[in-house]
């Protein structure tokens, strides 16, 4: 077979984006502007929600929730320690604590039973993390969050396009946070976004995003008089976490082709999913009845009764071209957090760590590449 080259993911953009970032350019508004508001209308229309903050990426957006629920030094927020390093240094970020549970084996998501069992009370919010874009069971985390009065704020920075019980990740009510970096499904480079039902949490946002200002950079456009320019008070110390105009010019684009890339994504994971059930060694994801992932990432498990491990099996794909990502990553075993938990309290994440690989899909990737991955990790997991 010949020898490919193939990325594990590769963003899906095309002459539209190339126009429309053009246009902002020559517009001379370069930064938040009406291209970031159409984008944050897009967004909001499209998960079923009230209120869209658009940010500079997920983890500003993330802190920025925090902060608005007023979490603080002394609170305890619980999180699966299977998730970007983000997920918890939001938390550290507002001078809270990170709670580390387990995830269940079959989603890569929080455990709820885990969950249940850390909660004490100092805690003040749960981060559930869609991971790979496989929406986390909000139900069963808000049937254990409610009685305790325990805020949910989704990490959805994967799960743009995917739906728990046939609604949009984002529509559910809670304070969403997503990503638009170009390894998730659509992508504005950097960015991210906040989602809210609650007003006033929506301003707040605005304004801690603007260095506190208490006029948006768009009103301040508009104002023909001096009494309006004026207005601008400064009540808190805020950040900036602008998105930029031309970002929001490739969010608009992106939307517009979600539909597009949900499909041609779900179609290439299920041919892999075919194809990998036919392979002894290999465990491909499995979806839950209430989930619609967006497959942001296609992550298979390289079983025990495998002949070599799952970082020869990695190496083995690495040598014939083709890039994959062993393992994730757990924040607990990192340095900042390690000793905070032990291993054995986390087996399903150490298995994880230990037995997941992420291979190729993108919304471009053709069959034969995908046949080429198929067998080669045919042949990655044979003696
Ligand atoms: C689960 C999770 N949370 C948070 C982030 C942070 O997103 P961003 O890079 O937009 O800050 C990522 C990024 O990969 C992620 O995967």
């Amino acid at each position: 077979m010949l020898r490919m080259t193939i990325p594990v993911t590769r963003p899906f953009t095309g002459d539209e984006e190339k126009n429309a970032t053009a246009e902002v350019v020559e517009s001379g508004w370069l930064t938040q502007g009406p291209r970031v508001t159409e984008f944050e209308n897009k967004v909001a229309s499209y998960v079923g929600a009230s209120h869209a903050i658009a940010t500079t990426s997920c983890t500003t957006s993330l802190q920025l929730a925090l902060e608005l629920c007023n979490i603080t030094p002394g609170d305890e927020v619980i999180l699966p320690s299977y998730t970007w390093i983000a997920t918890a240094n939001v938390i550290r970020m507002v001078g809270a604590q990170p709670v580390f549970v387990d995830i269940d084996l079959d989603t890569m998501n929080i455990s709820p039973a885990a969950l249940k069992g850390a909660i004490t009370k100092k805690t003040r919010a749960i981060l559930p993390v869609h991971q790979f874009g496989l929406p986390a069971d909000l139900d069963a985390i808000s049937e254990i969050a409610k009685p305790h009065g325990i805020t949910i704020v989704e990490d959805a920075a994967c799960a743009i396009g995917s739906s728990y019980k046939n609604q949009p990740v984002g529509g559910l009510g809670n304070i969403t946070c997503f990503s638009f970096h170009p390894r998730k499904v659509i992508t504005t480079g950097e960015g991210g976004m906040l989602v809210t039902e609650d007003e006033n949490m929506a301003r707040s946002a605005r304004i801690l995003l603007n260095h506190g200002a208490s006029v948006s950079d768009i009103a301040k456009h508009k104002a023909d008089t001096v009494e309006a320019l004026l207005a601008e008070e400064f009540c808190e110390v805020g950040y900036n976490y602008r998105m930029t105009n031309l970002q929001g010019a490739l969010g608009v684009v992106q939307m517009d082709r979600l539909a597009f890339i949900l499909a041609a994504r779900n179609e290439k994971a299920e041919l892999y999913s075919d194809a990998f059930a036919k392979l002894p060694f290999v465990i491909p994801p499995e979806t839950p009845k209430y989930a619609t992932p967006n497959w942001q990432s296609y992550a298979v498990r390289i079983c025990d009764e495998c002949p070599v491990d799952r970082n020869t099996v990695a190496q083995r794909l690495l040598n014939v071209g083709i890039a994959c990502r062993p393992a994730y990553m757990a924040c607990h075993v990192q340095p900042e957090y390690r000793g905070m938990v032990s291993d054995t309290n986390l087996p399903n994440t150490m298995k994880a760590l230990q037995s997941l690989l992420i291979l190729p899909l993108y919304p471009q990737m053709t069959e034969a590449e995908q046949s080429y991955v198929i067998k080669a990790l045919s042949d990655a997991t044979s003696e």
